[in-house]
């Protein structure tokens, strides 16, 4: 097991010698794990199979689900895929920030970063560390969040730690991730469309504006069954599900507190709106609450998601709920997010 270092990252130029340090570690076949825009990823050299082969085997990640590949600028794309005109309007409008284009891979791109198949995912961070440490490597940095397989994406360093310590070479601490969801994942299929794979900050109503056919996947927003076909291997794993059970309540904040009320087990937690949350803790005193952004405040509810679905774990509770997001703009990748954490427990209120 290599013994990690970790540095802490105020000003890319202060720290821009410890900058290169990292990128020639990535160079060298190692891991470091380093900020984004989005969740914080656990980066490798992409263009070797052995270095993406470490990264499965640190995150305990199945070999099937293919890496996204990260690029120091959109144009960096060219060695890799196959790109295309709606790729250019994509990039002029979403790149750098947080967009995943899969697109058919040139043979450049090993098969461990590409699970095996004929696509790649490429995404051109908006971070200044991801920036200078992609650019410093000379190579695209494959890269998944930097979570142990199942958990939710780290947002923050201390989470990184806890599941990457003695796994990875270098941790880059950047402070906290500001969107706090993955990026939205679309995957070209024509000359005008899309299908979206996973939401995130770039919305459908974002990506209509450059393409005219923007389909939803399925696995977006509803349950595989099994034999369903999937588009993308994530999703079909368990995901960001902590150990308790997670109920997600369909309904309004008194009906929330009366379902919470007559729950049978009292060791739980509630994540909830902010600017009602004083009546959970004043109604059901032995509650745990955790206020995740006020109702209709979906950026502060993205950027507090995964941080309390982890810090909410430590309390060993018998169950976890949370309210059912309404799915529109960023509200669609929350959804898709909270569902997981759930798996699909939904319980109809009102
Ligand atoms: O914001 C993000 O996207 C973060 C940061 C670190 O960039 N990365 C991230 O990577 O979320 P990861 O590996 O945790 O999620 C990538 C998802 C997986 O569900 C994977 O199955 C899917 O993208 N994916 C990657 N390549 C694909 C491909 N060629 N076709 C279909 N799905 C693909
Ligand atoms: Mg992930």
């Amino acid at each position: 097991m290599p013994k990690t270092e970790i540095i802490t990252i105020h000003d890319v130029n202060e720290s821009d010698a410890d900058i290169r340090r990292a990128a020639a570690c990535i160079r060298g076949g190692g891991l470091v794990v380093f900020p984004t825009e989005t969740v914080y990823g656990l980066g490798a050299d992409g263009t070797s199979d052995l270095a993406a082969k470490k990264i499965y085997a640190a995150k305990g990640r199945p070999s099937d689900n293919p890496l996204i590949l990260h690029i120091a600028s959109p144009g960096d794309a060219e060695p890799y895929a196959e790109t295309c005109a709606l790729y250019d309007r994509l990039a002029e409008a979403f790149m750098p920030g947080p967009l995943t284009v899969i697109l058919p891979a040139k043979p450049t791109v090993p098969p461990s970063t590409r699970g095996g198949l004929e696509t790649v995912a490429l995404r051109c961070p908006d971070h200044p560390i991801a920036h200078r440490l992609i650019h410093y490597a000379g190579c695209p940095i494959a890269a998944p969040s930097a979570n142990l397989s199942g958990s939710p994406s780290p947002t923050n360093v201390a989470h990184v730690i806890d599941d990457m310590e003695g796994r990875v070479d270098i941790i880059l601490d950047g402070g906290a991730s500001e969107f706090g969801l993955e990026s939205t994942i679309v995957k070209v299929d024509g000359a005008d469309s899309l299908t979206l794979l996973r939401p995130g900050k770039i919305t459908i109503e974002q990506l209509r504006t450059v393409c005219k056919t923007v389909v939803i996947s399925d696995a977006v927003a509803q349950q595989l069954k099994e034999g369903d076909p999937v588009l993308s291997p994530g999703m079909k794993y368990r995901h960001y599900a902590p150990k308790a059970p997670v109920y997600l309540l369909d309904g309004d904040a008194d009906a929330a507190i009366r379902h919470i009320g007559a729950f049978e087990k009292k060791n739980v937690a509630v994540i909830w709106y902010g600017d009602e949350l004083s009546r959970f803790a004043e109604l059901l005193p032995h509650c745990t609450p955790y206020g995740f952004g006020t109702r209709g405040d979906m950026l502060t509810q993205a950027h507090t998601l995964f941080f309390l679905l982890r810090e909410a774990d430590k309390g060993n509770y018998d169950a976890i709920f949370a309210p059912l997001p309404e799915r529109a703009g960023i509200g669609l990748a929350l959804y898709n997010r909270m569902i997981r954490a759930a798996a699909h427990r939904i319980i109809r209120l009102n």
